[in-house]
């Protein structure tokens, strides 16, 4: 049976009651689908203890972003959870998680936290890295599972608890897609027939960058914008380096991870996927 508790003390007084059972902390914002649930079951394989956090994050939302109007259903999401096999739902009024209102001291995501995702949205990654200690000192957990879908917040968060030390290990589950190919999101909600067909150029961009891969990564560029179609607007498409989330050089041969994010109407979709190189 899936338990739901509203406050920190509620959590660690639940966590406490089952000494040394292992512990994996599923973040989420809520708005659960098909994607979060791969989440939940891999947690699922790994502990003794599920706990998913559903919490609307407002540090992590940009003046003008979609904070307010952002899905909440936190019935729907329980009842996906009881099936999922999710043992606590810790879902928190933002005044539990924030009492003061806005932290004075908040984790800074550094250099790669300004690219990409962090360009177009400044101050989000920060957000996202602050709420995410929280939630680990909150839950302590023995893991913490991820979607690759955000493979920046992925490589931020690995990069967080290393140079925090902090004491968990990051599981990451791969991307979660519709039969379409369009990778699963909350936000794919606010999309309209129409606009959902247009969305189907974000994953046809990385096809197309894939396809290009041996013409090298201006190819792979301009390629991918193609695909993705005049009627979708591209927020940055790039080639990075996993180990270091840096763009790739010329010539670069290895490892490679092709970002993607577009608004379609006025929804941002992002997406990436592995491209070796060379
Ligand atoms: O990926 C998300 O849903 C959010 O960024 C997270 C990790 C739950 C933090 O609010």
């Amino acid at each position: 049976m899936t338990t739901t508790v509203t406050t920190i003390a509620g959590l660690r007084e639940r966590l406490a009651a089952t000494p040394g059972a292992r512990v994996a902390l599923v973040p989420t914002m809520g708005a659960l689908h098909a994607g979060h649930l791969a989440l939940v079951a891999r947690a699922r394989e790994i502990a003794d203890v599920v706990v998913v956090s559903v919490f609307v994050n407002p540090l992590q939302f940009g003046r003008g972003e979609d904070l307010e109007r952002y899905p909440r259903d936190l019935a729907a999401d329980e009842a996906l959870l009881e099936g999922a096999g999710a043992d606590l739902v810790f879902a928190p009024p933002p005044e539990e998680v924030y009492p003061e209102g806005e932290p004075q001291v908040r984790v800074t995501a550094g250099p790669v936290g300004a690219l990409y995702e962090g360009a177009v949205r400044p101050g989000h990654f920060d957000g996202v890295l602050t709420v995410v200690l929280k939630l680990l000192h909150v839950a302590g957990p023995d893991a913490v599972v991820f979607g690759q879908k955000d493979a920046q917040q992925v490589f931020l968060v690995r990069r967080m608890v290393a140079d925090l030390d902090v004491p968990v290990r990051v599981e990451v589950v791969g991307i979660v897609r519709e039969d379409d190919g369009l990778a699963m999101s909350s936000r794919n909600r606010y999309l309209d027939a129409a606009h959902r067909r247009l969305a189907r150029g974000v994953p046809a961009a990385l096809d197309a960058a894939e396809a290009a891969r041996a013409d090298g990564t201006d190819a792979m560029v301009d390629a991918a914008g193609r695909a993705l179609g005049a009627d979708a607007a591209l927020d940055y498409l790039a080639v990075v380096d996993p180990e270091s989330f840096l763009p790739v050089p010329p010539g670069y041969r290895g490892p490679a991870l092709v970002l993607v994010a577009a608004r379609v109407g006025g929804t941002r979709l992002i997406d990436n996927r592995s491209v070796p190189l060379g």
